[in-house]
């Protein structure tokens, strides 16, 4: 399976490792929805399955993920000419915005066990991030490639390098025995 995981000695090109984080995204959203088809089927809650969705999205999506976007890619389109307030960009950060309501929403059904709650909240969650990968990698990756030169598109990889180094160091501060572990 290809896990979307960052493969910096295969991969000179940032579109390509948002494309690649992108693919382990939509993996995620497929597993979502199998587990609240046997929701719905009145399988057992499993709150281990859900705590790892929370955990995904704050450490993969929302830090790994939406960082080099939110911090590198989309300041250097800014750069390039893409209005900050009005556009593909503002469109994305928003959409950002709202996957964050949607995870806070799974989290509060998954606190107080309310299965409804749960499913109605994984998706819109679900719906919410796949039209978003597909706006990104229909529109937003394609004008990064028309808009970027080719060296800002090298000083973006360089910048994704240094970000998921600072990325790393900061989850293993916050996670020391797992790391010693093997984890
Ligand atoms: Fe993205």
């Amino acid at each position: 399976m290809d896990s979307g995981a960052l493969d910096w000695a295969s991969c000179n090109d940032p579109i390509d490792v948002l494309l690649g984080e992108h693919r382990t995204i939509l993996q995620v959203l497929d597993e979502v929805e199998r587990e609240s088809r046997r929701l719905e089927a009145n399988a057992a809650l499993r709150e281990s399955f859900w705590q790892d969705l929370l955990r995904f999205t704050d450490v993969f999506d929302a830090g790994l993920h939406h960082q080099k976007e939110e911090q590198l890619l989309f300041p250097a389109l800014e750069g390039a000419g893409l209005s900050a307030t009005q556009g593909p960009t503002a469109v994305l950060r928003d959409e950002h915005l709202r996957s964050k309501f949607w995870r806070d929403r799974i989290e509060m059904a998954l606190r107080q066990r309310d299965r409804s709650r749960l499913l109605a909240a994984a998706g819109s969650y679900i719906d919410l991030m796949r039209a978003h990968v597909i706006k990104e990698n229909q529109i937003l990756f394609p004008l990064s490639r028309r808009l970027l030169a080719g060296a800002e598109l090298e000083r973006l990889h360089r910048e994704f390098r240094l970000l998921s180094a600072d990325q790393r160091i900061s989850y293993w501060l916050r996670h020391p025995y797992e790391h010693a572990a093997g984890a």
